[in-house]
Protein backbone atom coordinates (compact mmCIF):
# COMPACT_ATOMS: atom_id res chain seq x y z
CA UNK A 1 0.00 0.00 0.00
CA UNK A 2 1.09 3.22 -0.91
CA UNK A 3 1.00 6.54 1.50
CA UNK A 4 -1.12 7.69 -0.52
CA UNK A 5 -3.92 4.94 -0.37
CA UNK A 6 -3.66 4.89 3.11
CA UNK A 7 -4.44 8.59 2.96
CA UNK A 8 -7.16 7.91 1.18
CA UNK A 9 -8.86 5.06 2.93
CA UNK A 10 -7.74 6.76 6.05
CA UNK A 11 -10.57 9.41 5.00
CA UNK A 12 -12.65 7.71 3.10
CA UNK A 13 -12.96 5.57 6.28
CA UNK A 14 -14.47 8.37 8.50
CA UNK A 15 -16.10 10.21 5.87
CA UNK A 16 -18.08 7.53 5.42
CA UNK A 17 -18.57 7.83 8.99
CA UNK A 18 -20.40 11.10 8.72
CA UNK A 19 -17.24 13.00 9.42
CA UNK A 20 -15.76 16.22 7.58
CA UNK A 21 -12.24 16.63 6.31
CA UNK A 22 -10.25 19.29 7.12
CA UNK A 23 -7.21 20.76 5.81
CA UNK A 24 -4.00 19.65 7.34
CA UNK A 25 -3.18 23.00 9.32
CA UNK A 26 0.70 24.01 9.55
CA UNK A 27 3.37 23.27 10.95
CA UNK A 28 4.11 26.60 12.68
CA UNK A 29 0.59 27.46 15.08
CA UNK A 30 -0.96 30.36 13.79
CA UNK A 31 -1.88 33.08 16.81
CA UNK A 32 -0.38 30.97 19.41
CA UNK A 33 3.23 32.12 19.94
CA UNK A 34 3.11 29.50 23.52
CA UNK A 35 3.60 26.82 21.12
CA UNK A 36 6.65 26.00 18.93
CA UNK A 37 5.07 23.83 16.51
CA UNK A 38 2.00 21.71 15.76
CA UNK A 39 2.54 18.25 17.96
CA UNK A 40 -0.80 16.74 17.10
CA UNK A 41 -3.55 17.01 15.29
CA UNK A 42 -5.29 18.59 17.93
CA UNK A 43 -3.88 21.75 17.98
CA UNK A 44 -6.34 23.78 16.00
CA UNK A 45 -9.32 22.20 17.41
CA UNK A 46 -8.98 22.90 20.82
CA UNK A 47 -11.19 26.09 20.95
CA UNK A 48 -14.20 23.28 20.23
CA UNK A 49 -13.06 20.95 22.30
CA UNK A 50 -13.89 23.08 25.10
CA UNK A 51 -17.23 23.49 23.90
CA UNK A 52 -16.92 25.80 21.06
CA UNK A 53 -19.28 24.99 17.33
CA UNK A 54 -17.01 24.21 15.00
CA UNK A 55 -18.24 25.25 11.69
CA UNK A 56 -17.75 21.84 10.12
CA UNK A 57 -19.44 20.14 12.47
CA UNK A 58 -19.11 17.31 15.50
CA UNK A 59 -17.15 14.90 13.50
CA UNK A 60 -14.05 15.57 11.99
CA UNK A 61 -11.10 14.19 10.53
CA UNK A 62 -7.44 14.85 8.93
CA UNK A 63 -4.14 14.33 7.93
CA UNK A 64 -1.99 16.65 10.34
CA UNK A 65 1.55 17.39 9.67
CA UNK A 66 3.32 17.27 13.07
CA UNK A 67 6.41 17.69 14.24
CA UNK A 68 7.88 16.70 18.31
CA UNK A 69 11.27 16.75 19.31
CA UNK A 70 10.56 15.04 22.83
CA UNK A 71 11.94 11.75 21.26
CA UNK A 72 14.68 12.83 19.17
CA UNK A 73 17.35 11.18 21.13
CA UNK A 74 15.26 8.11 19.99
CA UNK A 75 15.67 8.96 16.33
CA UNK A 76 17.72 6.27 14.81
CA UNK A 77 15.56 3.24 15.75
CA UNK A 78 12.67 1.74 13.78
CA UNK A 79 10.03 3.94 14.78
CA UNK A 80 10.79 7.09 16.12
CA UNK A 81 10.72 10.37 14.44
CA UNK A 82 10.46 14.17 14.74
CA UNK A 83 8.72 14.84 11.23
CA UNK A 84 5.74 12.88 11.03
CA UNK A 85 2.16 12.70 9.85
CA UNK A 86 -0.76 12.28 12.14
CA UNK A 87 -4.41 10.58 10.77
CA UNK A 88 -6.82 11.67 13.16
CA UNK A 89 -10.45 11.93 13.84
CA UNK A 90 -12.39 14.05 16.17
CA UNK A 91 -15.57 13.69 18.06
CA UNK A 92 -16.73 17.27 19.40
CA UNK A 93 -19.18 16.17 21.83
CA UNK A 94 -20.65 13.26 19.49
CA UNK A 95 -19.78 9.94 20.00
CA UNK A 96 -17.59 8.62 22.45
CA UNK A 97 -15.08 5.26 23.81
CA UNK A 98 -17.71 2.60 21.67
CA UNK A 99 -17.76 3.78 18.55
CA UNK A 100 -13.73 5.29 18.72
CA UNK A 101 -12.37 1.97 19.74
CA UNK A 102 -14.67 -0.28 17.29
CA UNK A 103 -13.61 1.98 14.52
CA UNK A 104 -10.28 1.78 15.26
CA UNK A 105 -10.46 -1.74 15.27
CA UNK A 106 -12.65 -2.02 12.27
CA UNK A 107 -9.92 0.27 10.18
CA UNK A 108 -7.12 -1.76 11.37
CA UNK A 109 -8.28 -5.20 10.46
CA UNK A 110 -11.14 -5.43 8.20
CA UNK A 111 -10.40 -7.39 4.97
CA UNK A 112 -11.62 -3.83 3.06
CA UNK A 113 -9.44 -1.59 4.85
CA UNK A 114 -5.97 -2.10 6.48
CA UNK A 115 -6.47 -5.91 7.04
CA UNK A 116 -3.86 -5.75 9.61
CA UNK A 117 -3.38 -9.39 11.86
CA UNK A 118 -5.57 -9.14 14.86
CA UNK A 119 -3.15 -11.23 16.60
CA UNK A 120 -0.61 -8.87 16.65
CA UNK A 121 -2.42 -6.21 18.52
CA UNK A 122 -1.96 -5.12 21.93
CA UNK A 123 -3.85 -2.25 23.86
CA UNK A 124 -2.81 0.02 27.02
CA UNK A 125 -5.46 1.30 28.99
CA UNK A 126 -5.48 4.30 31.78
CA UNK A 127 -5.09 2.88 34.86
CA UNK A 128 -5.79 4.37 38.52
CA UNK A 129 -3.67 7.25 40.29
CA UNK A 130 -4.28 9.04 42.79
CA UNK A 131 -7.53 11.42 41.65
CA UNK A 132 -9.00 9.06 38.66
CA UNK A 133 -9.76 5.67 37.76
CA UNK A 134 -9.36 3.03 35.86
CA UNK A 135 -10.37 2.93 32.63
CA UNK A 136 -12.73 -0.65 32.73
CA UNK A 137 -14.85 1.17 29.87
CA UNK A 138 -12.55 1.02 27.12
CA UNK A 139 -10.92 -2.55 28.44
CA UNK A 140 -14.01 -4.11 28.15
CA UNK A 141 -14.81 -2.41 25.03
CA UNK A 142 -11.54 -4.11 23.88
CA UNK A 143 -12.60 -7.04 25.53
CA UNK A 144 -15.98 -7.82 23.41
CA UNK A 145 -14.23 -6.89 20.30
CA UNK A 146 -11.91 -10.11 20.92
CA UNK A 147 -8.81 -8.41 22.23
CA UNK A 148 -7.30 -11.42 25.11
CA UNK A 149 -7.13 -9.73 28.88
CA UNK A 150 -3.13 -10.77 28.69
CA UNK A 151 -2.89 -8.15 25.61
CA UNK A 152 -4.04 -5.34 27.71
CA UNK A 153 -2.04 -3.45 29.71
CA UNK A 154 -3.23 -0.66 32.43
CA UNK A 155 -0.60 2.48 32.84
CA UNK A 156 -0.65 5.31 34.64
CA UNK A 157 -0.62 8.98 33.86
CA UNK A 158 2.82 9.13 31.94
CA UNK A 159 1.89 6.69 29.41
CA UNK A 160 -1.96 6.64 29.58
CA UNK A 161 -3.12 10.70 29.68
CA UNK A 162 -3.10 13.08 26.84
CA UNK A 163 -2.40 16.53 27.00
CA UNK A 164 -3.17 19.66 28.08
CA UNK A 165 -0.27 20.68 25.03
CA UNK A 166 0.80 23.57 27.19
CA UNK A 167 0.14 23.91 31.09
CA UNK A 168 -3.38 24.13 30.61
CA UNK A 169 -6.12 23.18 28.08
CA UNK A 170 -7.74 19.84 26.86
CA UNK A 171 -6.72 16.62 28.62
CA UNK A 172 -7.79 12.93 29.37
CA UNK A 173 -7.36 9.46 29.58
CA UNK A 174 -6.47 7.45 26.61
CA UNK A 175 -6.28 3.97 25.06
CA UNK A 176 -3.32 3.38 22.61
CA UNK A 177 -3.28 0.51 19.97
CA UNK A 178 0.42 -1.71 19.65
CA UNK A 179 1.55 -3.97 16.91
CA UNK A 180 3.64 -6.59 17.07
CA UNK A 181 6.91 -5.94 14.36
CA UNK A 182 8.99 -8.65 15.84
CA UNK A 183 10.40 -11.61 13.54
CA UNK A 184 8.90 -14.11 16.18
CA UNK A 185 5.83 -15.24 16.87
CA UNK A 186 3.70 -12.13 19.26
CA UNK A 187 3.90 -12.94 22.25
CA UNK A 188 0.89 -14.52 24.26
CA UNK A 189 1.69 -11.93 26.84
CA UNK A 190 1.90 -8.08 26.10
CA UNK A 191 4.57 -5.91 27.78
CA UNK A 192 4.41 -2.90 26.84
CA UNK A 193 8.27 -2.29 27.50
CA UNK A 194 9.43 -4.71 24.40
CA UNK A 195 10.18 -2.49 21.65
CA UNK A 196 8.85 -5.42 19.41
CA UNK A 197 5.36 -3.68 20.31
CA UNK A 198 5.18 -0.23 18.65
CA UNK A 199 2.87 1.84 19.05
CA UNK A 200 0.59 2.66 16.04
CA UNK A 201 -2.67 4.96 16.96
CA UNK A 202 -4.00 6.70 20.08
CA UNK A 203 -7.56 7.24 21.07
CA UNK A 204 -7.88 9.91 24.10
CA UNK A 205 -10.91 10.83 25.48
CA UNK A 206 -10.47 14.43 26.23
CA UNK A 207 -13.25 14.41 28.93
CA UNK A 208 -11.05 17.27 31.43
CA UNK A 209 -9.50 20.56 31.10
CA UNK A 210 -6.14 21.42 33.24
CA UNK A 211 -7.03 24.75 34.50
CA UNK A 212 -3.51 27.05 35.22
CA UNK A 213 -4.13 26.28 39.02
CA UNK A 214 -3.40 22.57 38.02
CA UNK A 215 -7.05 21.48 38.46
CA UNK A 216 -8.68 18.89 36.62
CA UNK A 217 -12.54 20.07 35.64
CA UNK A 218 -14.90 18.12 33.39
CA UNK A 219 -15.74 20.03 30.02
CA UNK A 220 -18.95 20.72 29.22
CA UNK A 221 -18.96 17.99 26.33
CA UNK A 222 -17.24 14.85 26.14
CA UNK A 223 -14.68 14.41 23.19
CA UNK A 224 -12.75 11.81 21.72
CA UNK A 225 -8.99 12.82 19.89
CA UNK A 226 -7.63 10.03 17.67
CA UNK A 227 -3.78 10.29 15.94
CA UNK A 228 -2.68 7.15 14.00
CA UNK A 229 0.95 7.67 13.02
CA UNK A 230 1.11 7.66 9.02
CA UNK A 231 4.63 6.21 8.84
CA UNK A 232 4.51 3.14 11.34
CA UNK A 233 1.17 2.37 10.05
CA UNK A 234 2.35 2.11 6.55
CA UNK A 235 5.43 0.16 7.82
CA UNK A 236 3.52 -2.67 9.55
CA UNK A 237 1.14 -2.51 6.62
CA UNK A 238 3.86 -3.24 4.01
CA UNK A 239 5.88 -5.70 6.37
CA UNK A 240 8.67 -3.80 6.38
CA UNK A 241 11.82 -3.53 9.43
CA UNK A 242 11.21 0.50 9.97
CA UNK A 243 9.38 3.23 9.04
CA UNK A 244 12.52 4.13 6.89
CA UNK A 245 12.15 1.73 4.86
CA UNK A 246 8.60 3.13 3.49
CA UNK A 247 8.51 4.93 0.42
CA UNK A 248 8.24 8.21 2.79
CA UNK A 249 11.94 7.90 3.49
CA UNK A 250 13.63 5.05 0.65
CA UNK A 251 14.68 8.25 -1.73
CA UNK A 252 16.58 10.39 1.05
CA UNK A 253 18.41 7.31 2.02
CA UNK A 254 19.03 6.59 -1.62
CA UNK A 255 20.29 9.79 -2.08
CA UNK A 256 22.61 9.84 1.10
CA UNK A 257 23.96 6.33 0.19
CA UNK A 258 24.99 8.44 -2.87
CA UNK A 259 26.08 11.41 -1.44
CA UNK A 260 28.46 9.38 1.24
CA UNK A 261 29.26 6.43 -0.85
CA UNK A 262 28.22 4.60 2.19
CA UNK A 263 25.60 1.86 2.49
CA UNK A 264 23.13 2.35 4.65
CA UNK A 265 22.60 -1.42 6.37
CA UNK A 266 26.26 -0.38 7.73
CA UNK A 267 25.24 2.72 8.83
CA UNK A 268 21.78 2.47 9.94
CA UNK A 269 21.74 5.15 12.71
CA UNK A 270 23.44 7.76 11.13
CA UNK A 271 21.36 7.52 7.81
CA UNK A 272 18.12 7.48 9.75
CA UNK A 273 18.98 10.64 11.82
CA UNK A 274 20.02 12.38 8.55
CA UNK A 275 17.05 11.45 6.31
CA UNK A 276 14.48 12.26 9.27
CA UNK A 277 16.54 15.64 10.62
CA UNK A 278 17.08 17.18 7.13
CA UNK A 279 13.20 16.05 6.33
CA UNK A 280 12.25 17.88 8.62
CA UNK A 281 14.01 20.98 8.68
CA UNK A 282 13.17 21.21 4.71
CA UNK A 283 9.48 21.41 5.78
CA UNK A 284 9.81 23.97 8.84
CA UNK A 285 11.99 25.79 6.22
CA UNK A 286 8.84 25.53 3.46
CA UNK A 287 6.88 27.36 6.00
CA UNK A 288 9.54 30.17 5.63
CA UNK A 289 10.99 29.86 9.20
CA UNK A 290 14.93 30.48 9.31
CA UNK A 291 17.77 29.08 11.61
CA UNK A 292 18.00 31.67 14.30
CA UNK A 293 19.19 31.61 18.27
CA UNK A 294 15.89 31.38 19.48
CA UNK A 295 12.66 29.38 20.20
CA UNK A 296 11.40 27.80 16.35
CA UNK A 297 14.89 29.15 14.93
CA UNK A 298 16.60 27.36 17.39
CA UNK A 299 14.66 23.83 17.21
CA UNK A 300 15.62 24.31 12.87
CA UNK A 301 19.16 25.23 13.35
CA UNK A 302 19.33 22.07 15.61
CA UNK A 303 17.95 19.89 13.23
CA UNK A 304 20.23 20.64 10.55
CA UNK A 305 23.32 21.10 12.50
CA UNK A 306 22.68 17.66 14.08
CA UNK A 307 22.13 16.23 10.83
CA UNK A 308 25.79 17.76 9.43
CA UNK A 309 27.62 16.36 12.26
CA UNK A 310 26.19 12.98 11.38
CA UNK A 311 27.11 13.87 8.05
CA UNK A 312 30.54 14.67 8.88
CA UNK A 313 30.81 11.20 10.67
CA UNK A 314 29.77 9.51 7.72
CA UNK A 315 32.64 11.07 5.74
CA UNK A 316 30.55 13.36 3.63
CA UNK A 317 33.00 16.20 3.68
CA UNK A 318 31.25 18.39 1.32
CA UNK A 319 27.77 20.65 1.89
CA UNK A 320 25.43 18.17 1.23
CA UNK A 321 22.16 19.16 3.55
CA UNK A 322 20.55 20.76 -0.07
CA UNK A 323 20.90 17.95 -1.68
CA UNK A 324 18.47 16.61 0.33
CA UNK A 325 16.00 18.24 -0.58
CA UNK A 326 15.06 16.58 -4.54
CA UNK A 327 14.30 13.27 -2.73
CA UNK A 328 11.54 15.63 0.11
CA UNK A 329 10.42 16.87 -3.10
CA UNK A 330 9.82 13.45 -5.24
CA UNK A 331 8.05 12.36 -1.40
CA UNK A 332 5.68 15.19 -0.99
CA UNK A 333 5.86 17.31 -3.39
CA UNK A 334 2.27 16.74 -4.97
CA UNK A 335 1.18 16.23 -0.73
CA UNK A 336 2.93 19.68 0.37
CA UNK A 337 3.19 22.17 -2.59
CA UNK A 338 5.15 25.05 -0.29
CA UNK A 339 8.07 22.85 -0.27
CA UNK A 340 8.19 23.09 -4.27
CA UNK A 341 7.00 27.01 -4.31
CA UNK A 342 9.66 27.71 -2.05
CA UNK A 343 12.41 25.42 -3.15
CA UNK A 344 15.17 28.33 -3.88
CA UNK A 345 14.17 29.63 -0.56
CA UNK A 346 15.06 26.10 1.40
CA UNK A 347 18.15 25.78 -1.00
CA UNK A 348 19.66 29.01 0.52
CA UNK A 349 19.09 28.38 3.79
CA UNK A 350 20.17 24.55 3.81
CA UNK A 351 23.70 25.74 2.27
CA UNK A 352 24.11 28.75 4.27
CA UNK A 353 23.25 26.98 7.86
CA UNK A 354 25.41 24.15 6.95
CA UNK A 355 28.46 26.44 5.62
CA UNK A 356 28.01 28.31 9.27
CA UNK A 357 27.89 25.36 10.90
CA UNK A 358 31.18 23.76 9.53
CA UNK A 359 33.19 26.65 10.10
CA UNK A 360 32.61 26.12 14.29
CA UNK A 361 33.11 22.68 13.65
CA UNK A 362 36.75 23.42 11.71
CA UNK A 363 37.68 25.71 14.68
CA UNK A 364 36.77 22.89 17.32
CA UNK A 365 39.10 21.07 15.71
CA UNK A 366 41.90 23.25 15.36
CA UNK A 367 41.87 23.45 19.13
CA UNK A 368 41.16 19.68 19.04
CA UNK A 369 44.24 18.95 17.32
CA UNK A 370 46.32 21.66 19.53
CA UNK A 371 45.66 19.97 22.11
CA UNK A 372 46.19 16.03 21.78
CA UNK A 373 49.37 17.27 19.80
CA UNK A 374 50.76 18.06 23.11
CA UNK A 375 49.03 15.07 25.45
CA UNK A 376 49.05 11.65 25.42
CA UNK A 377 45.74 11.19 27.09
CA UNK A 378 42.44 13.27 26.62
CA UNK A 379 40.04 13.83 29.73
CA UNK A 380 36.47 13.37 29.57
CA UNK A 381 36.67 17.31 31.36
CA UNK A 382 38.77 18.70 28.20
CA UNK A 383 36.27 16.83 25.70
CA UNK A 384 33.25 18.01 27.89
CA UNK A 385 34.93 21.67 27.18
CA UNK A 386 35.17 21.41 23.72
CA UNK A 387 31.88 19.99 23.56
CA UNK A 388 29.85 22.65 25.31
CA UNK A 389 32.27 25.86 24.53
CA UNK A 390 31.81 24.95 20.36
CA UNK A 391 28.90 22.64 20.15
CA UNK A 392 31.94 19.91 19.01
CA UNK A 393 30.48 16.75 18.67
CA UNK A 394 31.57 13.51 21.15
CA UNK A 395 31.58 11.48 18.45
CA UNK A 396 33.87 13.27 16.41
CA UNK A 397 36.21 14.14 19.55
CA UNK A 398 36.32 10.13 20.18
CA UNK A 399 37.23 9.49 16.05
CA UNK A 400 39.97 11.82 15.99
CA UNK A 401 41.57 10.43 19.54
CA UNK A 402 41.20 7.12 18.03
CA UNK A 403 43.24 7.88 14.71
CA UNK A 404 45.47 9.29 17.24
CA UNK A 405 46.20 6.25 19.40
CA UNK A 406 45.63 8.64 22.64
CA UNK A 407 43.76 7.69 25.88
CA UNK A 408 40.50 8.97 26.65
CA UNK A 409 38.32 9.09 29.77
CA UNK A 410 34.72 8.72 28.57
CA UNK A 411 33.17 7.70 31.69
CA UNK A 412 34.67 11.07 32.86
CA UNK A 413 33.12 12.61 30.05
CA UNK A 414 30.32 11.11 30.79
CA UNK A 415 30.19 12.20 34.65
CA UNK A 416 30.91 16.48 33.36
CA UNK A 417 27.96 15.87 31.31
CA UNK A 418 25.57 14.22 34.16
CA UNK A 419 26.55 17.63 36.53
CA UNK A 420 25.59 20.17 34.03
CA UNK A 421 22.12 17.97 33.35
CA UNK A 422 21.11 19.78 35.93
CA UNK A 423 21.57 22.84 33.38
CA UNK A 424 20.11 20.94 30.59
CA UNK A 425 16.62 21.36 31.33
CA UNK A 426 17.16 25.22 30.45
CA UNK A 427 15.91 27.19 27.54
CA UNK A 428 17.67 25.59 25.10
CA UNK A 429 17.44 22.08 25.55
CA UNK A 430 14.38 21.84 27.33
CA UNK A 431 12.64 24.05 24.27
CA UNK A 432 14.52 21.49 22.27
CA UNK A 433 12.95 18.56 23.92
CA UNK A 434 9.44 19.32 24.95
CA UNK A 435 9.10 21.24 21.84
CA UNK A 436 7.51 23.95 24.06
CA UNK A 437 9.25 26.86 25.66
CA UNK A 438 7.85 26.57 29.61
CA UNK A 439 8.15 29.64 32.17
CA UNK A 440 10.48 28.54 34.58
CA UNK A 441 12.59 28.24 31.07
CA UNK A 442 12.09 32.07 30.36
CA UNK A 443 13.09 32.74 34.05
CA UNK A 444 16.53 30.92 33.52
CA UNK A 445 16.90 33.00 30.51
CA UNK A 446 16.56 36.23 32.11
CA UNK A 447 18.63 34.65 35.26
CA UNK A 448 21.84 34.93 32.44
CA UNK A 449 20.54 38.14 30.92
CA UNK A 450 21.01 39.55 34.35
CA UNK A 451 24.42 38.58 34.74
CA UNK A 452 25.29 39.89 31.23
CA UNK A 453 23.43 43.10 32.27
CA UNK A 454 24.88 43.75 35.32
CA UNK A 455 28.43 43.56 34.10
CA UNK A 456 27.54 46.18 31.30
CA UNK A 457 26.43 48.04 34.06
CA UNK A 458 30.24 47.92 35.53
CA UNK A 459 31.23 49.03 32.57
CA UNK A 460 29.49 51.83 31.05
CA UNK A 461 28.86 53.06 34.32
CA UNK A 462 32.12 52.47 36.80
CA UNK A 463 32.92 49.72 38.93
CA UNK A 464 30.98 51.42 41.59
CA UNK A 465 27.76 50.21 40.57
CA UNK A 466 26.20 47.27 42.63
CA UNK A 467 23.82 45.14 42.43
CA UNK A 468 20.61 46.07 45.25
CA UNK A 469 18.46 43.67 44.34
CA UNK A 470 16.63 41.32 41.63
CA UNK A 471 13.55 39.94 41.01
CA UNK A 472 12.60 37.83 37.14
CA UNK A 473 9.20 36.49 36.04
CA UNK A 474 8.33 34.64 33.07
CA UNK A 475 8.27 38.75 31.63
CA UNK A 476 10.69 40.61 32.69
CA UNK A 477 14.16 41.14 34.46
CA UNK A 478 13.91 43.46 36.96
CA UNK A 479 17.35 44.99 38.41
CA UNK A 480 17.97 47.45 41.01
CA UNK A 481 21.55 48.82 41.35
CA UNK A 482 23.41 51.23 43.10
CA UNK A 483 24.06 54.59 41.34
CA UNK A 484 24.20 58.57 42.46
CA UNK A 485 23.32 59.92 38.79
CA UNK A 486 20.72 58.86 36.76
CA UNK A 487 22.28 57.22 33.41
CA UNK A 488 21.64 59.30 30.34
CA UNK A 489 19.89 57.94 26.91
CA UNK A 490 23.33 56.90 25.07
CA UNK A 491 24.66 54.90 28.52
CA UNK A 492 21.41 52.87 28.33
CA UNK A 493 21.43 52.80 24.84
CA UNK A 494 25.46 51.40 25.11
CA UNK A 495 24.54 48.82 27.65
CA UNK A 496 21.41 47.32 26.04
CA UNK A 497 23.93 47.12 22.86
CA UNK A 498 27.07 45.41 24.77
CA UNK A 499 24.37 42.57 26.23
CA UNK A 500 22.95 41.75 22.43
CA UNK A 501 26.70 41.66 21.34
CA UNK A 502 27.36 39.20 24.08
CA UNK A 503 24.49 37.09 23.06
CA UNK A 504 25.93 37.02 19.93
CA UNK A 505 29.03 36.26 20.45
CA UNK A 506 27.77 32.50 21.55
CA UNK A 507 29.59 32.52 24.99
CA UNK A 508 29.12 29.44 27.04
CA UNK A 509 28.02 29.80 30.25
CA UNK A 510 30.40 27.37 32.65
CA UNK A 511 30.02 26.98 36.47
CA UNK A 512 33.01 25.86 38.57
CA UNK A 513 32.92 25.16 42.38
CA UNK A 514 35.74 26.99 44.30
CA UNK A 515 36.56 28.05 47.39
CA UNK A 516 35.34 31.89 48.60
CA UNK A 517 38.95 32.63 48.23
CA UNK A 518 39.65 31.84 44.93
CA UNK A 519 36.37 33.09 43.14
CA UNK A 520 37.32 36.50 44.44
CA UNK A 521 41.35 36.19 42.99
CA UNK A 522 39.50 35.00 39.54
CA UNK A 523 37.85 38.45 39.79
CA UNK A 524 34.00 36.93 40.67
CA UNK A 525 31.71 39.98 41.85
CA UNK A 526 30.21 38.43 45.53
CA UNK A 527 27.28 40.52 46.39
CA UNK A 528 26.33 39.47 49.90
CA UNK A 529 29.67 37.78 50.95
CA UNK A 530 28.85 37.06 54.39
CA UNK A 531 26.30 34.78 53.37
CA UNK A 532 28.22 32.45 51.28
CA UNK A 533 30.06 29.37 52.84
CA UNK A 534 33.54 28.67 52.33
CA UNK A 535 32.96 26.81 49.12
CA UNK A 536 30.87 28.76 46.50
CA UNK A 537 29.69 27.97 42.97
CA UNK A 538 30.66 30.81 40.25
CA UNK A 539 29.55 31.42 36.67
CA UNK A 540 31.85 32.64 34.11
CA UNK A 541 30.15 34.10 30.68
CA UNK A 542 32.45 33.90 28.10
CA UNK A 543 35.86 32.69 29.40
CA UNK A 544 38.00 29.69 28.17
CA UNK A 545 37.71 26.77 30.60
CA UNK A 546 41.67 26.90 31.15
CA UNK A 547 41.48 30.87 31.56
CA UNK A 548 38.56 31.72 33.68
CA UNK A 549 39.81 34.61 34.52
CA UNK A 550 39.34 36.57 31.50
CA UNK A 551 35.65 35.72 31.17
CA UNK A 552 33.12 38.67 30.70
CA UNK A 553 30.99 37.96 33.70
CA UNK A 554 32.41 36.25 36.99
CA UNK A 555 29.51 36.45 39.73
CA UNK A 556 29.09 33.79 42.39
CA UNK A 557 25.35 32.69 42.35
CA UNK A 558 23.48 29.56 42.94
CA UNK A 559 22.61 29.41 39.25
CA UNK A 560 20.58 27.80 37.29
CA UNK A 561 21.16 29.68 33.53
CA UNK A 562 21.30 28.63 30.03
CA UNK A 563 24.30 26.87 28.83
CA UNK A 564 25.24 29.19 26.14
CA UNK A 565 24.69 32.77 25.68
CA UNK A 566 22.98 32.15 22.28
CA UNK A 567 19.78 31.20 23.14
CA UNK A 568 18.49 34.77 25.17
CA UNK A 569 17.41 36.07 22.15
CA UNK A 570 17.53 40.27 21.93
CA UNK A 571 17.78 42.15 24.92
CA UNK A 572 15.61 45.25 25.61
CA UNK A 573 15.82 47.56 28.17
CA UNK A 574 12.19 48.86 28.61
CA UNK A 575 12.48 51.00 31.67
CA UNK A 576 14.71 53.05 33.63
CA UNK A 577 13.66 54.69 36.63
CA UNK A 578 14.81 56.13 40.60
CA UNK A 579 13.85 53.63 43.50
CA UNK A 580 15.25 55.50 46.48
CA UNK A 581 18.44 57.74 46.88
CA UNK A 582 21.19 56.56 44.91
CA UNK A 583 19.24 53.18 43.78
CA UNK A 584 18.44 53.12 40.32
CA UNK A 585 15.68 49.80 38.60
CA UNK A 586 16.06 48.57 34.93
CA UNK A 587 13.32 46.39 34.07
CA UNK A 588 14.10 44.70 30.76
CA UNK A 589 12.60 41.96 28.39
CA UNK A 590 14.69 39.16 26.03
CA UNK A 591 12.57 39.25 23.13
N1 LIG B 1 -3.48 13.96 20.46
C1 LIG B 1 -3.23 12.57 20.57
C2 LIG B 1 -1.80 12.21 20.30
O1 LIG B 1 -1.10 13.01 19.77
C3 LIG B 1 -4.12 11.80 19.68
O2 LIG B 1 -1.37 11.13 20.58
Amino acid sequence: MTANELREKFLKFFEEREHKILPSSSLIPENDPTVLFTTAGMHSLIPFLLGEKHPAGSRLCKIQECLRTDDIEKVGDIAHLTFFEMLGNWSLGDYFKKEAIEWSYEFLTAKDWLNLDKDKLAITCFGNDKQFSRDEESAQIWENLGIAKNRIAFLGKKDNWWGPINDAGPCGPDTEIFYWVGESKAPEVFDPQNNNWVEIWNNVFMTYNKTKEGNFELLQQKNVDTGMGLERTLAVINHLPSVFETELFLPLIKQLELISKKKYENYPREFRIIADHLKAAIFLLSEKLEPSNVERGYVLRRLIRRAVRFGRLLEIKEIFSFKMLAPVIEIYGNVYPLIKENKDFIEEQLVKEEEKFSKTLLKGMNILEKIVENQKSFSGKQAFDLYQSYGFPLELIKEIIKEKDIRFDEKEFEEEFKKHQELSRTASSGMFKGGLTTHSEKAIKYHTATHLLHRALRDVLGEEVEQRGSNINEERLRFDYSCSKKPTAEQLKKIEEIVNEKIQENLSVIKKEMSLKEAKELGAIGLFEDKYGERVSVYFIGGEENNLKTAYSKEICGGPHVINTNVLGYFKIIKEEAVSSGVRRIKAILE
